[in-house]
């Protein structure tokens, strides 16, 4: 049980860093919550102008996600629940980071470093339709929610058909995650039914 807390709290503290935010202010003097969507994700970065700060932040979230799962994985490589219970709770923390008074981002980037970590072709194929998604329609949001969908089923019907099969706590998380997901994008889905969901890069939420 002291494991499972520890787990979770190093993962929430590690999830809970708001690089969105740390670079923004660092590097512009701004604060990416009063700018676009007011997310503090990589794509409402770019809504700066600043290309370098969206990639950076992607990456930092990204691997905060994906360091939690691989440190817990390291130290308890015999109970997966473990690596598991480290990630979700990075992902929580991203989500409800106790510095920003628990208003976090929307959590794609860290879900996206969480399946890389724990399977990557799981990884691989969720990213692959973020890419398809975003290429098409050019909105990152509609990217977020069908990716997210999709990687619970990738996990569950492809991949166990192909051999690589998903261990069960991993599929647990990658639903916990994905329903999350589609849950801090209700503005955005309201503004996709409108047709008032912004394009990548067009500056405007
Ligand atoms: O990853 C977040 C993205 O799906 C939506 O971001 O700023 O357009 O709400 P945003």
């Amino acid at each position: 049980m002291g494991t499972l807390a520890l787990a979770a709290a190093g993962g929430y503290l590690l999830g809970s860093i708001p690089f969105g935010v740390i670079l923004t202010r660092a590097v512009t003097g701004q604060d990416v919550r009063g700018i676009g969507s007011g997310n503090i994700g990589a794509t409402n970065v770019l809504r700066t102008g600043r290309k370098d700060l969206a990639f950076a932040t992607l990456l930092l979230d990204a691997g905060k996600g994906a360091a939690a799962l691989l440190i817990a994985r390291l130290l308890f490589p015999e109970v997966p629940a473990i690596a598991a219970i480290a990630g979700g709770a990075a992902f929580l923390g991203h989500l409800f980071p106790v510095w920003l008074g628990f208003k976090g981002g929307k959590g794609v980037a860290t879900f996206f470093g969480l399946l890389l970590a724990a399977a990557w072709p799981l990884g691989l194929l969720a990213g692959a339709t973020w890419l398809i998604v975003a290429a098409l329609f050019r909105i990152s949001s509609l990217a977020a929610l069908a990716s997210s969908a999709a990687a619970p089923l990738y996990a569950l019907l492809p991949l166990a058909a192909l051999g690589l099969p998903a261990p069960a706590p991993i599929v647990v998380v990658a639903l916990f995650t994905a329903a999350l997901i589609w849950v801090r994008h209700h503005q955005n889905i309201g503004r996709l039914l409108k047709g008032a969901e912004p394009r990548i890069g067009a500056g405007k939420a």
